[in-house]
């Protein structure tokens, strides 16, 4: 083992307790202490889940990864392991940027990543990026004598090799194995890439598997490939202007024959301010989990400075398609967490504002349902992490169909990102939401999840009040739990 991975373990595990149990969110992953970035190498390992992620133990500023390391049996609950990866290499000293892991055939958990360096004659001040393979037993990571596995000589021409990062690796069932990889090529836009190989360790040239047709984004990063109920989804997080960086998920099939990716149409994943980077894991029982860095790369800047932490992750979502939506839902394992319902029926709201015995806090799941009621409903307004005049608001207008998401009077720590507003699907005037609230973020899952947006909710931790508005009359029924700490 490298000394500077040596000394990141050593130093996790001693100044892990400046992150007490009480400041981590109750059920959303932080990273063991700093910093956190995207999910890496989200896979089924042996008999439980293995996920990594982007992580700088030593600040809550991003700097050089490592690749930080847990382990789950439910997707839920999460164990720290040792930080599997350190910069300890000429090829990545300056950072083990995301990647992917499979199982390989032989038992041995293969990993594929960005290795990342320093270009002292890039004027932007970028790195030249090369992909490496690291294998593991689910707790120690070797890294391959063969690396760097593929470097900027083994891009397409007009590749740029300052932007050719993020593996998604797999096997094709013939045993050789296919590796995504976004560039820039600086005259053409950005672009996914495709190599094949039958060890994984020598590839062949690059090809372009889509090219960015319809200008989502100037880089990609972060891709990944699966199929969902008979078509094929492909996630890319796409660099753009500030702060509109967003995850696209693309519908469409592959050409086997072509490796070309035909898209057949795009939508944002999650419409929210805090989502990106997101990877996927099947369930052995056949479902479709993702999870996602719950943070705009943008406004990280944007939080209380008194935190050990900064960065965690979406909670789990289950994915399922019907037609051409993609619908999102708190992973069911989560259900299991509940605690202490609050239930309230037919709740009946007119051209006020209330509260409800039992709904407050900043730990809770809560599922409402609202019906207009004759007399025509105008808006709903839901404010939450509310103390005083300060809180964020989710509200609703059925006439035009628009939903709201404001976070401008959202406590101190003043976000440079503050409101959204998005037009869902006319569903007759009723409104379906859940909302997972759990410390430092919301997730708002709207008509059975075909519109998520994910916030940061950076409030003083004592703002825990919440309150309903309905102008004009509507009918509501509410649920609200605990959720149970580990
Ligand atoms: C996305 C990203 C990746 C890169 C990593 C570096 O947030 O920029 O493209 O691999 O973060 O930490």
């Amino acid at each position: 083992m490298s000394r500077k991975l040596e000394e990141g373990r050593a130093y996790e595990l001693r100044e892990e307790k400046r992150f007490p149990r009480t400041l981590r969110p109750a059920v959303h992953l932080a990273p063991r202490i700093g910093w956190m970035n995207d999910p890496n190498g989200f896979s089924r390992y042996g008999d439980r889940y293995h996920l990594f992620y982007q992580y700088n133990p030593y600040g809550t500023d991003w700097g050089a990864p490592f690749w930080g390391h847990v382990v789950s049996e439910d997707l839920v609950t999460w164990e720290h392991l040792p930080a599997a990866l350190a910069p300890d290499e000429d090829y990545d000293r300056d950072g083990c940027f995301s990647g992917t892991a499979i199982t390989h055939p032989d038992g041995r958990h293969m990993v594929m990543y960005t290795g990342f360096v320093l270009d002292e004659e890039d004027p932007q001040g970028r790195g030249i990026q090369c992909q490496c393979l690291a294998w593991g037993d689910g707790r120690e990571y070797v890294k391959s004598p063969a690396n760097p596995v593929l470097t900027g000589a083994d891009l397409p021409r007009g590749g740029d090799p300052h932007e050719f990062r993020d593996p998604r690796l797999w096997q094709e069932k013939d045993g050789t194995y296919r590796v995504l990889l976004p560039n820039n090529d600086p005259e053409r836009g950005t672009r996914l890439l495709i190599y094949r190989s039958d060890d994984g360790e020598s590839w062949s040239s690059g090809k372009v598997f889509l090219k960015n047709e319809d200008r989502l984004g100037w880089m990609w990063e972060c891709p990944d490939l699966f199929s969902l109920d008979g078509k094929q989804v492909l996630l890319l997080s796409a660099m753009d202007e500030a702060p509109n960086k967003r995850v696209y998920a693309l519908l469409g099939e592959v050409d086997r024959e072509k490796e070309a990716f035909l898209k057949e149409s795009a939508r944002i994943l999650d419409q929210g301010f805090d989502f990106y980077a997101p990877q996927t894991v099947e369930t052995e029982d056949g479902r479709r989990i993702l999870i996602g860095w719950l943070q705009n790369p943008d406004t990280a800047g944007d939080r209380p400075k008194d935190l050990p932490f900064c960065g965690m992750m979406s909670l789990p979502r289950e994915l399922r398609r019907e037609g051409g939506r993609i619908l999102q839902r708190p992973i069911g394992e989560l259900e299991a967490y509940r605690t202490e319902p609050v239930i309230r029926r037919d709740l009946r709201l007119e051209d006020e504002e209330i509260r409800i015995d039992g709904i407050t806090g900043r730990v809770l799941d809560l599922e409402l349902n609202l019906r207009p009621e004759e007399r025509g409903f105008r808006s709903f307004a839901l404010r939450f992490a509310r103390k005083g005049d300060s809180w964020t608001e989710f509200r609703f207008e059925p006439e035009d169909g628009l939903i709201f998401l404001d976070r401008s009077r959202a406590g101190p720590e003043k976000a440079t990102f503050h409101r959204k507003q998005i037009k869902i699907r006319g569903n007759g005037e009723e409104l379906q939401l859940r909302m997972i609230l759990d410390r430092y973020s919301a997730e708002l899952f709207i008509d059975q999840g075909e519109n998520v947006l994910s916030t940061l909710v950076y409030a003083d931790s004592d703002a825990e009040d919440i309150t309903f508005n309905v102008s004009g009359s509507a009918i509501m029924d509410i649920a609200k739990y605990g959720i149970k700490e580990k």
